[in-house]
């Protein structure tokens, strides 16, 4: 049995297709928590109803707070700035933008209150089921402490390496793409990058708008997602 863990932004049917297969035996396993960056997500609900354990970390508020008083910031202790922005690629002299400088800050702060709550359980595999923020080097070296063993999986909705980002099956849909899909892959530092686990795809016909196409993905995810975890 293996212990998962989930987090989530949005309305979690992902999340509730995961907790469905673990149910029936499709997924030799159990999820052991779920977050949220959202505290309005309603894939909370979805697993509350479950009896699960859940718990917010409202990555808005922290990044508003730093935008009024940088100064205040409250830095996990660990956090190395250079360290981390040289494993993005940033240059790692402390030469970086301050936009840059921002983005590192307020996701250390809010990946180490992320690490902070899952540390509560034990967990093997941590799923992003719709998980809208990028994870940084700083989060992502905690929780994959094995380099050979990556423990972090994620959904995206297109066919990766094509259309990375937050709006897969937009961008599908208006390069004019005749086929959807979605993949599940490991995550690393970059963008919807990290080796692919599987895919799935779908034919896009003329009849079709951006609601069908996101319809037709979604139901591949729910089958593909749960087949992932359980490989
Ligand atoms: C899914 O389509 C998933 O592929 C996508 O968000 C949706 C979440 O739906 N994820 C991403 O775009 C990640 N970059 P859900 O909350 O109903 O599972």
């Amino acid at each position: 049995m293996i212990r998962i863990g989930a987090l989530i932004s949005g309305s979690g049917t992902n999340l509730a297709a995961i907790m469905r297969a673990c149910d029936e035996g499709r997924i030799d396993g159990k999820v052991v928590f779920v977050g949220s960056d959202k505290p309005d997500a309603a894939g909370l609900d979805k697993a509350a109803k479950k009896g699960l354990p859940t718990f917010v970390v409202n990555y808005k508020e922290i990044i508003e707070s730093y935008k009024k008083d940088p100064d205040s910031a409250d830095l996990p202790q660990d956090f190395d700035i250079d360290v981390i922005a040289a494993r993005m690629g940033l240059p790692g002299d402390g030469t970086f933008s301050d936009r840059d400088r921002a983005f590192l800050v307020t996701r250390a702060i809010a990946e180490a209150r992320l690490l902070a709550n899952m540390a509560k359980w034990d967990f093997d595999l941590l799923v992003l089921a719709g998980f809208m923020r990028k994870l940084t080097p700083y989060f992502i070296d905690r929780v994959n402490i094995d380099p050979l063993h990556p423990r972090i999986m994620n959904i995206h909705p297109a066919i990766l390496p094509s259309f990375p980002g937050t709006d897969g099956y937009g961008d599908t849909f208006r390069y004019g793409c005749r086929v959807g899909g979605c993949t599940v892959h490991f995550i690393d530092y970059g963008e919807d990058t990290g080796p692919i686990i599987g895919q799935r795809c779908f034919s896009i016909t003329p009849d079709d708008t951006i609601e069908t196409v996101k319809e037709k993905g979604l139901m591949l995810e729910w089958e593909l997602y749960p087949e992932c975890i359980q490989l």
